[in-house]
């Protein structure tokens, strides 16, 4: 699988012919063609950018929550909708609705809840967390599909903070933990380094990757 950051919470996963692209405000580095699926968070500026005009672009679905998924819907974007603890199937595997601790409006409307995702691209594992505060269920989520790559917030103010997410590494237990949302504004200033330095102090068994806007990875 190949992973691009595109910046923020903004990733495109890529597997053989399938392209997936999550929470698409930045698209640094990332090829804004030939996507097979968006799948959306929450409603918040920060995560969906440009999603309904990408789909229609792509000719791809959109994946959100039910509420969420009506609004675009109603503007003439093709969906994929369900809700937290629900699994939808693919060609390339499956993606589950998880649950997320945080808010989802756009311009004063209720978007339903906010969600993560768990997604199985052949058979590669990847969680991306949303936007969340710690929780442990993270722990009952990754045990029942063992997590490859946890993409995992930790600009704090919105989300975890690097402590919190230090936490939830512990729970997840990824191969690979990549951190998200930070740096992109001010108030959400972190250093990356610093909480890769101690996902490697503390746990055992998970690498760090820093990954800087623009750039992609493989494993
Ligand atoms: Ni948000
Ligand atoms: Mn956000």
């Amino acid at each position: 699988m190949k992973i691009y950051y595109g910046g923020h919470s903004s990733f495109m996963l890529e597997s053989k012919d399938r392209k997936i692209l999550i929470d698409p405000m930045m698209l640094e580095g990332i090829p804004d063609g030939g996507i097979n699926l968006i799948a959306l968070t929450h409603a918040h500026g920060d995560h969906m950018g440009d999603a309904a005009e990408l789909a229609k672009k792509n000719g791809c679905p959109v994946m959100a929550v039910f509420e969420l998924a009506n609004y675009l819907a109603a503007q003439g974007v093709e969906t994929a909708d369900g809700h937290i603890g629900g699994k939808l199937h693919f060609d390339f595997g499956w993606i589950k609705f998880v649950p997320a601790w945080h808010g989802s409006s756009l311009d004063g409307r209720y978007m339903g809840m906010p969600c993560g995702f768990i997604i199985n691209l052949y058979g590669t594992t990847v969680y991306h967390a949303g936007d969340t505060g710690l929780f442990g269920d993270m722990q009952l989520i990754a045990r029942q599909t063992p997590v490859d790559v946890f993409l995992c917030p930790i600009g704090d103010k919105y989300t975890m903070g690097p402590e919190d997410a230090l936490k939830a590494v512990e729970l997840v237990r990824p191969r690979i933990v990549i951190p998200m949302h930070y740096n992109t504004f001010p108030p959400i200033k972190q250093d990356p380094e610093a909480f890769a330095a101690s996902v490697q102090e503390t746990a055992a068994g998970t690498e760090a990757w820093v990954m800087k806007p623009g750039e992609n990875r493989s494993l």
